[in-house]
């Protein structure tokens, strides 16, 4: 049987450690979760949240797929923001994208993956509608990172259109819709200013009274 003790060693030590500077760190966030901020980000195992921005367990609410979408049918998505605004009453939502994302470099290519094809079919459409300004660009590695920018700022509009943030805004809760993308090479964030914060900032056609 494995049992990859290695991960069990490293645990005790992480927990240790965590516990050295402060003997009550995991007793007192077993009381609660209070989390200021729901991420929404890439599966990549070289995009860990909470190391990123520097945040202890108990800061972040956290959501990972694939490339980061946000589809108005993904329940599992849905529910997560859901949780996080009406229940957590995370004051910033941050969808953060990164450079060379696998799946938006998928949605450019025609290899057949399988199902995920269903998943990276979502990032084929944005491409259609942003074409000429992508396929402007020369370098295939340019036209990749400019399509995971538009994935990022596409996937804020859908977090703004769904009836849980708007409900919030109608309600005059106090929560801001983020764009940032990170950077593999150099792990820097980088915004991408289209915070959104209430609702004569999202389109006509979306807004719900
Ligand atoms: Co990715």
């Amino acid at each position: 049987m494995r049992v990859l003790k290695n991960l069990f060693d490293s645990n005790r030590k992480w927990a240790e450690k965590i516990r050295k500077e402060d003997p009550d760190f995991f007793l007192n966030l077993s009381k609660q979760q209070s989390p200021e901020y729901l991420w929404v980000g890439c599966s990549d195992s070289r995009v860990p949240a909470n190391e990123i921005i520097g945040k202890l367990p108990g800061e972040v609410f956290v959501h990972r797929n694939i490339a980061n979408l946000v589809i108005h049918t993904d329940l599992n998505c849905l529910s997560v923001i859901q949780y996080a605004v009406e229940v957590l009453k995370v004051k910033h939502i941050i969808v953060c994208g990164h450079y060379g994302c696998g799946g938006v470099q998928a949605a450019l290519e025609n290899k057949a993956l399988g199902l995920m094809d269903n998943w990276i079919r979502n990032i084929k459409d944005l491409y259609l509608s942003h074409q000429a300004e992508i396929d402007s660009l020369q370098n295939e590695k340019d036209k990749i990172n400019l399509l995971c920018e538009l994935n990022v700022v596409e996937q804020v509009a859908n977090i703004c259109h769904t009836a849980i943030v708007q409900n919030a805004w109608n309600s005059e809760q106090e929560l801001s819709v983020h764009g940032w993308i990170y950077s593999i090479e150099d792990g820097i964030l980088k915004d991408l200013n289209v915070c959104t914060t209430s609702l004569d900032e999202i389109s006509r056609t979306h807004r719900l009274k």
